[in-house]
């Protein structure tokens, strides 16, 4: 079996190099390539069996049908998303597609912790500050999470990590989901326009989807208190941006962390340093003091990297084995 691998970064060779020695995958072949998986790049699988691809790819109709005139049978997701992916196509051509379901839930719910304290307590002005002799307060006033509310949205894997993470705060924990979590006992489920009323902390979990889409806007940002914080470490697509930067401009946000957002696709895990940015909604945001803004890391922690490159690996066993492996969508 041959396996190509796209947009390969350094840090996803030093946890896949070491799976690959194991015994049992003597038989898959790998090559890794710095470029994306998309439209303009899907011919180079050709003579491949299976595909690598990311979080960030183009996997939509026009790459999974050049994947499949190259002769793609495969395509293995490393991550637990796949709203990226054009599943129809794929299960039209017979493509079978597999995803990385649950790695390391804790990882992205302990960033969007970090992301909600960083922007409640000023630290990334903070840091600054201080390394510039300025050790004045002013600016850096927050507020103290325990005995607040946190509203989850979507209580699976990572939506029921925050919760049990608020929990430990000392904060009241509310959540939305159609299907409650059995496990969370001391969470109270209640509608999404009651979790708006009432929350000081909104973080959310649940995936993006035709539903999902641009489910914070003007609208339901007029539902929230003055003065809420809101994390994503979802999906960009959950919010309405423009809608965000009028409610930030109207003081209804304490604090608002983002490691997620619509513009992402293109500047995310690439250094764009010495670029000129173009007009983007990303730039006003980041020019608002109380908005934090990270780079789609919320997965990026050892555990979950380690767990990433076993599953994709062990993925792509079951299909060199000729069998349906548990990880598959279709
Ligand atoms: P999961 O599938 O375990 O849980 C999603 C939950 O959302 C389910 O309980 C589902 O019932 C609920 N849900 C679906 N539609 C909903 C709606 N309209 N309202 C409320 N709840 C709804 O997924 P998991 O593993 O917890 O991941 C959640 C999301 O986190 C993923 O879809 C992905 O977009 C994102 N993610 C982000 C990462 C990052 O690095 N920032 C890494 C991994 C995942």
């Amino acid at each position: 079996m041959k396996i190509l691998f796209f947009g390969t970064k350094s840090y996803d060779k030093t946890y896949l190099l070491p799976c690959l020695e194991e015994e049992k995958y003597a038989g898959i072949e790998v090559k890794f390539i710095e470029a994306e998986l998309t439209p303009n790049t899907a011919a180079l699988a050709k003579g491949y069996d299976a595909v690598c691809a990311f979080v960030n790819m183009d996997v939509g109709t026009q790459t999974v049908e050049t994947l499949h005139e190259c002769g793609v049978q495969l395509i293995l997701m490393r991550c637990a998303g796949y709203n990226n992916v054009d599943l129809e196509t794929a299960n039209k051509y017979g493509i079978r597609v597999a995803h990385v379901p649950g790695y390391s839930p804790e990882s992205v719910a302990e960033h969007a912790m970090a992301l909600a304290l960083t922007a409640n307590r000023h630290l990334h002005k903070a840091y600054i500050k201080v390394r510039e002799n300025n050790y004045s307060l002013n600016g850096l006033l927050g507020v103290s999470f325990y005995g607040r509310t946190a509203g989850i949205v979507g209580t699976g894997r990572i939506g029921a990590a925050m919760a049990r993470i608020c929990q430990g705060f000392g904060m009241k924990v509310i959540a939305h989901d159609m299907y409650p979590n059995k496990s969370l006992d001391f969470v109270e489920y209640v509608e999404l326009k009651e979790l708006f009323e009432r929350s000081d902390l909104i973080s959310l979990h649940c995936p993006l989807t035709p539903e999902t889409h641009h489910m914070i806007n003007i609208d339901t940002i007029g539902q929230m208190k003055d003065g809420v914080i809101l994390v994503n470490t979802s999906r960009g697509g959950l919010i309405k941006t423009d809608d965000l930067v009028r409610g930030i401009r109207e003081n209804k946000f304490f604090a608002v962390g983002l490691d997620v957002y619509e513009e992402e696709n293109g500047s995310v895990y690439e250094d764009l340093s010495e670029e000129i940015m173009p007009h983007s909604t990303v730039a006003r945001l980041l020019s608002f003091p109380n908005v934090v803004v990270t780079s789609h890391q919320g997965f990026f922690t050892e555990e979950a990297m380690q767990a990433i490159s076993e599953t994709t690996m062990e993925n792509a066993w079951y299909f060199a084995k000729g069998e349906k492996g548990p990880n598959e969508l279709l």
